[in-house]
């Protein structure tokens, strides 16, 4: 299985993301927090910011919308680039239409789920969807504790993707201790945000992490 590794800018330096992404060529993708204060209690950057990473990155982009109104906004980040476009279950009205939408626009469509969140509604329509972001913790900060208990509904979300084009995602306290659970259970996207900002040479750490989710 094709193991993807994507750093969050959130650990990086918000002064500097452009020289961060640099800094990680050996990585997949690039993956961008929005939060909006609203759905979660954090403020991150939007979509000017996407739209001029979109420009600027030589990797693609995954857009995590930690937001609320998606069915608004989502398609945006598509027509701004992003490779894949990711939106909250708890927060979207019309999620069928949305993922629609983000793919008219171009990008890939992916379903991120909280922690407490039921993946079967979900997983019912998997067709519409290019990506499950299964949380490992609660969204909205970076550098929290990996929740093993998760690592059920990975199983779960990876026995119903089977070997359709979905990628099944993980994002939350990934890092070299927890990474091989999480591929164990069926994961094969990996968010990493302290885990590789956090450390000296985080190309390297980009690196170790593939190493560990390959075996
Ligand atoms: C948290 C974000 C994550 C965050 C992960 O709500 O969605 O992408 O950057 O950070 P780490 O890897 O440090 O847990
Ligand atoms: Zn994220």
């Amino acid at each position: 299985m094709a193991v993807r590794i994507e750093p969050s800018i959130l650990s990086a330096d918000f002064a500097s993301f452009a020289s961060e992404i640099a800094r990680i060529p050996s990585a997949d993708l690039v993956h961008c927090d929005v939060m909006d204060g609203h759905f979660v209690p954090n403020l991150t950057f939007g979509l000017p910011m996407v739209r001029r990473l979109a420009q600027v990155s030589a990797l693609p982009l995954d857009v995590h919308l930690m937001i609320d109104d998606p069915d608004r906004w989502a398609p945006g980040y598509a027509e701004a680039g992003a490779h894949t476009v990711t939106f909250h279950a708890e927060a979207a009205t019309s999620p069928i239409a949305t993922a629609r939408a983000i793919r008219a626009a171009g990008a890939r469509a992916g379903i991120a789920l909280k922690p407490t969140t039921d993946a079967a509604p979900f997983l019912a329509a998997i067709d519409e969807f290019d990506q499950v972001l299964v949380m490992t913790v609660e969204p909205g900060f970076g550098g929290q504790s990996f929740m093993a208990e998760l690592t059920a509904k990975v199983r779960e979300v990876r026995s119903a993707i089977g070997d359709r084009d979905v990628w099944l995602q993980v994002d939350g306290g990934i890092g070299a201790d927890t990474i091989a659970a999480a591929a164990a259970a069926g994961a094969d996207t990996f968010v990493a945000g302290s885990a590789v900002f956090g450390q000296d040479d985080p190309d390297a750490a980009v690196q170790r992490l593939r190493a560990l989710a390959s075996r």
